[in-house]
């Protein structure tokens, strides 16, 4: 038996090193901080969670990193600038008395438990000298082991001081063998991945594009900690930074072979000015981490942004017919309704009406002219939208419509008559991307306007079901009229355009939470998880080659759920059948943006079928679990599967995506996942073209545990160059 002296010491030793050691748990991974003699705080373990709490207390023990002269404590959870730190600093301030140097000590911490599975850690740090303070606010979703970080600066002196940088997060890995995989794209190509190894120094990925990053680069990577990623093994971190600007990663491998990871938005030409008693948030910065390879990471990211974080994310979605593809600018009243009739007689939800419906002086007749000009075209459409509403209604079908209200042609009333609400340099040439220029978010009354935009349309016309809300310029000549009037630095606009873009949005869901919004942009140059928390969907990329979207999926899919990806059956490359191109926009969100007039009897009729199957296991892809079976860049057939989460019934797309070495089509099964091992599952195939027959054994049924060991093969050849199954669980 102890004494009560005995218990007693050992509390006041659980509270000193309580006090030491900050733990951050989720439901499987632990980060554990510990403060040092100097009161700086430094990640000492990142991976599993132990199952002795008392275990992490000691993790320090074993490690021997040393302030020595002027060398870096590289495990620093938030290194500052000009002092003991010679490596990449996250925060690097000027004071206002001109000195350049910061230091950060520990101050307290606190955990709330926010409810909902959630909890917050927020660590305090406070300049010994300058008084500034940093918080650290470590977010945790338990049960997805999803974590999102960010940071607040509050400025303490007397007058003003200025971010040089501001990271979201800073943070620290253990091993020596790291590989990224980053994304590079253009417009029609993007979401390439590359994946490499990480070498001594720092890699850099950013974007300075100021609207949409993707055009060159998301704002997310994949980070393998033992080698490269696998689906199913392995240690891999899925990063994303919520933020719809200019961002900036750094991965700069230290002497100790350990890895330091810098997240936040991007510093360059960014320069803050805060004001004295004035704080600065920085966006979030969103990791999920696994043990189980990149599979598990991505279903945890897919579960929590639905759950968390994708505006409606668990609610519905509407299919959808859009004229884009169909009809780019040339079109009428007449043309829009028969293609009312067509989505109607096809089944979809909602019609949307693309771009080039607006502009009277300046008519929206090609991407040259009318932006901003938002009053209904009287050529186009007399009786205007009220009237193509009440026809869509009538045919049970909503009715949606384009905008890209943050943008504008030189060639337009809106930029006639407010220049200064225009981003551009007063005394240059203007640079135009796609014949356009963006509004000055920064500017309060700019975003008013832009709220209008919306606001209006709905005022007008109440029912509208839908939104596409697109932005396709990005931002050349970062100058703002607004700024230089209110005499504020030029530096602060790439930030305060964000700012602005999702107050604007703030505006928008308040009060419209229910409208289904697709976030466009050109393409897919803009998603990440600061602007869907506004938004039910996102537009991928213009490029609809379903061979394409394939690869295009495969790598979306690490990081966004299917439910937000909109994925359209079009006519680029119409050489692959209709069938094909269906079944390929299936596995996300499925429209249409084809002119059905044009297919054959036979085609149409297959849309039809196929649209009815998809209605039939779209709650499957919208919120079931997503598994990777075969990698089209590995193989020539490329296989997804969804699994709902009773684990009672599956889809199952295969591809070919390859045409080369036809022998070797469909040789081996394909190992299925997610299933139940003791459910008895029967298989049917789906989507099968006029009055072909399946060659799939429907009769037959398998164990969860024999579709996962020894697997099944699709039969996907020359002639079946998609197959998709459904699975459904049979009680006997
Ligand atoms: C770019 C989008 O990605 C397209 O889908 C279409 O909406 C056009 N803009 C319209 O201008």
């Amino acid at each position: 038996m102890k004494t009560k002296l005995t218990l007693y010491f050992l509390f006041c030793l659980n509270i000193l090193l309580a006090q030491n050691t900050i733990i951050i748990e989720s439901s499987e991974y632990a980060i554990v901080i510990e403060k040092d003699s100097l009161k700086r705080l430094q990640y000492v373990y990142f991976g599993s969670k132990a199952s002795n709490l008392n275990d992490y207390k000691s993790i320090d023990k074993q490690l021997r990193f040393e302030v020595k002269d002027a060398a870096d404590i590289p495990n620093h959870i938030y290194t500052p600038n000009g002092t003991w730190n010679t490596a990449e600093p996250a925060l690097q301030i000027l004071h206002s008395d001109g000195n350049p140097s910061t230091e950060l000590e520990y101050e307290k911490h606190i955990k709330e438990n926010l409810g909902n599975g959630v909890s917050l850690t927020t660590i305090t740090l406070v300049d010994p000298i300058y008084k500034t303070e940093v918080l650290l606010f470590y977010k945790v979703y338990h049960e997805e082991n999803v974590f999102e970080q960010w940071s607040s600066i509050k400025n303490n002196e007397l007058q003003a001081i200025v971010l040089k940088k501001y990271a979201s997060a800073n943070l620290y890995f253990k091993n020596n063998d790291f590989f990224l995989t980053q994304y590079h794209g253009a417009w029609g190509s993007e979401m390439q991945p590359e994946t490499h190894r990480l070498t001594s120094g720092i890699k850099v990925l950013d974007s300075k594009l100021g609207t949409r990053s993707n055009l060159y680069a998301p704002t997310n990577f994949i980070l393998s900690l033992d080698g490269i990623a696998k689906e199913d093994a392995g240690k891999v971190l899925l990063g994303s930074l919520a933020w719809s600007g200019n961002y900036r990663f750094e991965f700069e491998k230290d002497r100790f072979n350990n890895l330091r990871l810098i997240a936040g938005a991007n510093n360059f030409a960014a320069e803050y000015k805060l004001g004295a008693n004035h704080a600065f948030e920085t966006p979030h910065f969103i990791y999920t981490y696994s043990e189980k390879g990149k599979n598990q990471a991505s279903i945890n990211m897919h579960r929590w942004s639905r759950k968390y974080r994708i505006h409606d994310g668990e609610g519905n979605r509407l299919t959808l017919l859009n004229n884009w593809e169909a009809t780019q600018f040339n079109f009428n009243e007449k043309k829009i309704i028969a293609l009312l009739d067509e989505a109607k007689e096809i089944g979809v939800d909602a019609f949307l009406l693309d771009d080039g419906w607006f502009g009277n002086k300046y008519p929206r007749n090609n991407d040259n002219a009318g932006l901003g000009d938002w009053e209904v075209n009287q050529n186009k459409l007399p009786n205007g939208l009220s009237n193509l509403i009440k026809k869509a209604n009538k045919r049970g079908v909503k009715f949606g419509i384009w905008i890209e209200p943050e943008m504008v042609n030189p060639k337009s009333e809106l930029y006639q008559n407010h220049l200064d609400w225009v981003i551009r340099q007063p005394n240059r040439k203007e640079y135009y991307y796609r014949n356009q220029l963006v509004l000055d978010l920064s500017n309060q009354e700019v975003q008013s306007h832009v709220f209008a935009v919306f606001d209006n349309l709905f005022i007008k016309n109440p029912d509208i079901g839908f939104v596409k809300w697109d932005a396709n310029s990005i931002i050349y000549n970062a100058y703002s009229e607004y700024l230089a009037r209110k005499k504020l630095p030029q530096s602060h606009l790439y930030f305060e355009y964000v700012k602005g873009l999702y107050k604007v949005l703030e505006r928008v869901r308040e009060k419209y939470p229910k409208v289904p919004i697709m976030l466009c942009s050109g393409g897919g140059g803009r998603v990440d998880y600061g602007a869907l928390q506004y938004f039910t969907e996102f537009w991928p990329s213009d490029n609809t080659n379903p061979l394409d979207r394939i690869f295009m999926h495969w790598e979306y899919s690490y990081f966004y759920p299917a439910i937000a990806m909109s994925s359209h059956v079009t006519n680029w490359n119409k050489e692959s059948s209709i069938k094909f191109r269906t079944d390929v926009a299936s596995i996300g969100k499925l429209g249409f943006d084809i002119e059905l007039e044009k297919l054959s009897k036979e085609e149409k009729e297959f849309c039809k079928q196929a649209l009815f199957n998809y209605k039939s296991f779209q709650n499957i892809i919208w919120y079931g679990d997503m598994y990777r079976l075969q990698d089209p860049y590995e193989n020539p057939i490329a296989s997804l599967q969804y699994v709902n989460h009773e684990k009672t019934s599956s889809v199952v797309f295969s591809f070919l995506v390859s045409h080369r070495f036809q022998t070797f089509y469909s040789k081996e099964p394909i190992l299925f996942k997610g299933l139940d091992p003791k459910k008895i599952y029967k298989i049917e195939e789906v989507n099968l073209f006029g009055g072909e027959k399946t060659e799939i054994d429907q009769k037959a049924t398998y164990t969860g545990e024999y579709l996962m060991k020894f697997g099944f093969n699709p039969i996907v050849s020359d002639k079946r160059k998609s197959v998709v199954l459904k699975l459904s669980e049979i009680t006997l």
